[in-house]
């Protein structure tokens, strides 16, 4: 279903996610952050999708060398535009089983609900990453404050993994781990959103027919009678060191 989803969005998925550049600078300046990202550092972007960020972040802070992992093809041959990182067409574990090249920063932005077995991700990584290294894995709380139908918020929730429940797994691996929570907050006027609604911007859409969106967009419509909507997005960071 997930690469399906992808396929079917790839060409469209920068559109599709409409948010800001002011957004888009922020989590830069986040991930960062919370990697300690210096131009020495090796860095990996596992399921960059098109690059975006892969490049906006191989540019902020100058790395000696990026790397976009991503195993969609449509999604790689977009990414293939950008000639400052390199792209490995692959899935992650495709990625560490045939590792060529020394890492010591990796990123999972909003693609760990995807993977699905993460006991033996977090040992593959613990064997591959430099001492010292980091991971950061950006994703939602499984109660996120998007302003979805129920049936959505229903479904987010069953995909989404439990955010202490990584953390425990990450320690239990080995690692040293920290979490925050911050939220990046804007407007949105309600055409915007709906035709993101629309467009399946989320893989947890993907699971309803046009009908059940257009259903779900009238019950949005009945909670919000404004032309906009304040959406808060809350973000998980959950950093672990080696
Ligand atoms: C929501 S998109 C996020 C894209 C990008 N990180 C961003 O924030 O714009 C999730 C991406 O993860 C990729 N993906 C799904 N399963 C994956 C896996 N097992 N290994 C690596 N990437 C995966 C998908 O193809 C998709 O491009």
């Amino acid at each position: 279903m997930t690469n399906k989803h992808y396929e079917s969005i790839a060409e469209d998925f920068n559109k599709v996610w409409r948010f800001s550049d002011e957004y888009k600078i922020w989590a830069v300046d986040k991930i960062g952050y919370y990697l300690d990202l210096k131009n020495s550092d090796v860095f990996v972007d596992i399921g960059g999708g098109t690059g975006t960020f892969t490049n906006m972040i191989d540019n902020k802070f100058e790395l000696k060398k990026s790397y976009c992992v991503e195993p969609e093809s449509k999604m790689c041959k977009l990414a293939k535009e950008y000639s400052n990182f390199e792209i490995i067409c692959s899935d992650v574990f495709g990625f560490l089983d045939n590792l060529q090249f020394a890492y010591n920063k990796i990123l999972f932005k909003e693609v760990i609900h995807h993977i699905k077995d993460r006991k033996k991700l977090w040992h593959n990584i613990y064997h591959t990453i430099e001492d010292n290294g980091r991971i950061l894995i950006y994703t939602r709380p499984r109660n996120n404050k998007f302003p979805l139908f129920q049936k959505a918020k229903k479904e987010f929730y069953k995909n989404q993994p439990l955010y202490s429940e990584m953390v425990l797994e990450l320690e239990k691996s080995k690692f040293k781990t920290s979490v925050s929570l911050e939220s990046f907050t804007f407007k949105l006027p309600k055409d915007e959103w709906y035709s993101m609604l629309k467009s399946r911007f989320m893989s947890d859409l993907s699971v309803f027919t046009d009908d059940e969106i257009i259903q779900g967009i009238d019950e949005l419509e009945k909670e919000n009678t404004s032309n906009q909507f304040i959406i808060e997005d809350e973000i998980v960071f959950i950093t672990a060191y080696k």
